[in-house]
C-alpha cells in the first residue's frame, strides 16, 4: 500500500488477494467503454493500469452519471471494492488483469482538453508534436518506462560509487572554458561588463582540482554543455557520470570502473562481463575500422596490401607501394546476391565516409563473378583474396585503397552500413574497452596537433621524449568504454606535472602566455603537490538509450532539444529584451 498519497494503491498493484477490499485509486482516464448499462474505464498512472467499472445499481446514481461525463486524460479519484472480473473478461497482459474495481464514488480532479495525440505506445505523430507536448508524451507507458530505467540505472551507479568510497561533489556550471573539442556556450556577466562565463563541456579541470584538493575519489552526475552539431546521440546539454581517482594507476581506475559499471548494469538486469575485453586503438581501427566497434558481428577488415603489390589494377598497386597507405577489404556475406543496381549505390554510401571510390567483387551464387575490376586481377591475386577473405558464393567483397586510417574508417563505415542493410541479428549487449589512443592527431583544418582525448591526458612515459620530435608516435593512458558500437564513456590518466602539462599545451599550439591565460589556475595547482590521478566519464544518456533499445538519446531525456537546438515546448532559445541585454552590456549585431 502506498503512503503519502490520495490513493491507497497504485494502478499496478491490485491482485486477486485484494478481492473484497475497499480501495482508493487515482490516475488518468485512459480508455472508456460505455456498454449501455455498464461503463468501464482503464485508469492509468505511472505504474500501470486498473480497470474500474461503474454500474447504475452498485455505483449509485451520482458516480455512474459522473462516469458518463468523464473524458480521456481527465485526472480522477475513485473509491470502490475490488472484485474478480467475470469469467472470460480477464486480461493476462495486465498485472491487474484478473480484477477490477467496482466504483462507489468518483471525484473529478480536473478536466483535460483533447490531447494532440493519443497517449499510446503506438505513435502516429511526428516527434516535433511530441516535443511540443512533452508532458503528454511522458504519460505514454513506453516513455515512462524509459524514465524509470534511467532513474534506476542512475541510482544504481550512485550506490555502486558511494559503496566504494566515492564522494559526490558538485562543481559550478558558471565557469571557464573546459575544452573537450566542442564550442563553448557562454554566459555574459552583469557584474563584470564585457566578461563571460563558459558553461563546462565537462567537469574535467574541476575534478582534477578536486584531486589536488584531496578528495581522492570523486563522482558527480554532471550536466555538460557543448555547442556542436547535434545528432541522434548528441545533445547540447547532456549528462555524464563523472569520476576521478587519485593515488592510482591506470589498472586501478579501470578495475574500479568495471566493478561499478557491472553493479549498475546488473541492477537493471544486464550482465556486463568482468574483466571487459580490450582492444587497442590500433587493433580496433585495423580490425573494425572504428574506435567504437560493435563486436556482435564479424565482417572484419582484411589487409590485402601485400597481395596487390604488383597488381595490374593501378589504384591498388599505387596504394600498396606508397608509405602509410594500404589496400583493405571487407566481405559482406550474403550481399553478393544483391542486384548490380543496388551494389552500385554503395559507392555513394562510401563517399559519405570520405571514399573516392569503392571497388567491389560480387561472387554470385551460380559461381560467376560480377565486378568492374576483376579483369585486372591475376589468378594468383584472386586465389589469395579468396583464401584471405574466406570467399563463398553469395559474398560481396568491398575494397578501400589509400591512407591507412582513412581506408579503415571507410570500411568501418561500410561494415556498419552493411550490417544494418542486411539486418544482421544483434543479440544482447556488447561491452569492451578501447585503450591506448594516440596522444594527438594532426588536424588538417586548423593545421595543428589536436588532443585525441583532451589536453590533460598523461602520455605514455616511454614516449615523452618524442613529444616534440615525433608527436604522432606518442601513446597515451586512455580508455574508451564501448557499448553496442557507441562511445559510451571515456577517460584516462592525467598529467600531474606542471612542466609536462605546459609542454603538451605548447604542442597543441598554445603560446606560454595563452596557456597561462586559459589554464593558469590548473598549472598553478599542479605545482602544489598534485597526486597521480585518472578518471572517466560515462555518457549517461547514451547508455540509457542503449539499455532502452532506442535509437536516439532524446527518448531517454525528459526535455530534449531538436537538432536545431530548440526546445519546442518553451520555444527556447528566444529573443531577450533590450533592457536585459543592456544589463549585461551587450548589443546585438
Ligand atoms: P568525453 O568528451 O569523451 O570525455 O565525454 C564522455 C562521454 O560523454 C558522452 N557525450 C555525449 N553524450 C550526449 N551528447 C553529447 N553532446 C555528448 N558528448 C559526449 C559520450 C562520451 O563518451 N572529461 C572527459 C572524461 C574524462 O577524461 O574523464 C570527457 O568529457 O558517451
Ligand atoms: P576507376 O578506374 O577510377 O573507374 O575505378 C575503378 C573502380 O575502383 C571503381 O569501382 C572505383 O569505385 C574503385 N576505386 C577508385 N578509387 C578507389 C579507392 N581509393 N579505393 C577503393 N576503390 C576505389
Amino acid at each position: 500500500m502506498s503512503t503519502f498519497s490520495m490513493h491507497t494503491h497504485t494502478c499496478d498493484e491490485l491482485r486477486p488477494e485484494d478481492i473484497g477490499s475497499m480501495v482508493t485509486l487515482t490516475g488518468w482516464v485512459w480508455h472508456r467503454r460505455d456498454h449501455g448499462g455498464l461503463i468501464f474505464i482503464d485508469l492509468r498512472d505511472r505504474e500501470g493500469v486498473t480497470q474500474i467499472s461503474f454500474d447504475p445499481d452498485n455505483s449509485g446514481g451520482t458516480a455512474f452519471h459522473t462516469a458518463e461525463t468523464v473524458r480521456s486524460e481527465w485526472p480522477i479519484k475513485v473509491e470502490g471494492v475490488v472484485r474478480k472480473r467475470p469469467e472470460g473478461m480477464e486480461n493476462p497482459k495486465l498485472g491487474t488483469g484478473e480484477i477490477e474495481v467496482l466504483v462507489s464514488s468518483i471525484e473529478v480532479l480536473n478536466t483535460a482538453k483533447t490531447p494532440a495525440f493519443q497517449i499510446e505506445d503506438r505513435l502516429e505523430v511526428s516527434e516535433d508534436v511530441r516535443l511540443r507536448y512533452r508532458y503528454l508524451d511522458l504519460r505514454r507507458p513506453s516513455m515512462m518506462e524509459n524514465m524509470r530505467l534511467r532513474s534506476d540505472f542512475t541510482f544504481a551507479i550512485r550506490e555502486a560509487l558511494h559503496k566504494r568510497a566515492f564522494m559526490e561533489v558538485e562543481t559550478p556550471a558558471l565557469f571557464k572554458s573546459t575544452p573537450e573539442g566542442a564550442r563553448d556556450f557562454i554566459v555574459p556577466s552583469r557584474l563584470q561588463p564585457g566578461n563571460f562565463y563558459a558553461l563546462p563541456q565537462s567537469p574535467q579541470l574541476l575534478k582534477q582540482l578536486l584531486m589536488v584538493g584531496g578528495v581522492e575519489r570523486y563522482y558527480q552526475v554532471a550536466k555538460c554543455f557543448r555547442d556542436e552539431d547535434l545528432r541522434a546521440d548528441r545533445q547540447p546539454e547532456f549528462t555524464q557520470v563523472d569520476v576521478e581517482m587519485s593515488f592510482v594507476e591506470q589498472e586501478d581506475v579501470m578495475a574500479a570502473l568495471e566493478d561499478v559499471l557491472a553493479d549498475a548494469f546488473a541492477a537493471v538486469g544486464v550482465t556486463m562481463p568482468k574483466p571487459l575485453p580490450r582492444l587497442t586503438y590500433a587493433e580496433a581501427m585495423d580490425t573494425y575500422g572504428t574506435d567504437k566497434p560493435d563486436t556482435r558481428f564479424g565482417m572484419e577488415l582484411h589487409d590485402v596490401t601485400e597481395l596487390f603489390a604488383n597488381s595490374k589494377f593501378k589504384i591498388f598497386a599505387t596504394a600498396a607501394n606508397s608509405e602509410g597507405q594500404v589496400v583493405k577489404c571487407i566481405n559482406a556475406k550474403g550481399a553478393g546476391r544483391w542486384p548490380r543496381s543496388q551494389i552500385d549505390k554503395l559507392a555513394n554510401v562510401a563517399a559519405t565516409f570520405g571514399a573516392k571510390g569503392l571497388a567491389w567483387i560480387a561472387f554470385r551464387e551460380d559461381g560467376s563473378i560480377n565486378s568492374p575490376i576483376v579483369k585486372f586481377f591475376s589468378d594468383e591475386e584472386m586465389e589469395g583474396l579468396r583464401a584471405e577473405c574466406d570467399v563463398e558464393p553469395g559474398d560481396l567483397v568491398m575494397f578501400a585503397a589509400g591512407e591507412r586510417i582513412l581506408s579503415c574508417e571507410i570500411l568501418g563505415g561500410m561494415r556498419s552500413h552493411m550490417a544494418k542493410a542486411m539486418e544482421l541479428p544483434l543479440e544482447g549487449h556488447d561491452f569492451l574497452w578501447v585503450v591506448d589512443f594516440p596522444l594527438v592527431h594532426w588536424d588538417e583544418d586548423r593545421k595543428a596537433y589536436a588532443a585525441e582525448h583532451q589536453p590533460f591526458t598523461q602520455p605514455e612515459e616511454a614516449d615523452i621524449e618524442r613529444l616534440e620530435s615525433d608527436p604522432l608516435s606518442v601513446g597515451s593512458h586512455t580508455y574508451d568504454f564501448v557499448m553496442d558500437g557507441y562511445e559510451a564513456g571515456g577517460g584516462g590518466m592525467r598529467v600531474h606535472n606542471a612542466e609536462l602539462q605546459m609542454r603538451i599545451l605548447k604542442l597543441l599550439g598554445f603560446t606560454e602566455e595563452g596557456a597561462r591565460e586559459q589554464f593558469g589556475f590548473l598549472l598553478d595547482a599542479l605545482e602544489y603537490g598534485a597526486p597521480p590521478m585518472g578518471g572517466f566519464a560515462l555518457g549517461l544518456d547514451r547508455v540509457c538509450m542503449l539499455l532502452a533499445g532506442c535509437d536516439s538519446i532524446r527518448e531517454v531525456m525528459a526535455f530534449p532539444k531538436t537538432s536545431n537546438g530548440n526546445d519546442l515546448m518553451s520555444d527556447a532559445p528566444s529573443a531577450v529584451g533590450g533592457k536585459q541585454l543592456k544589463e549585461v552590456s551587450l548589443r546585438l549585431l
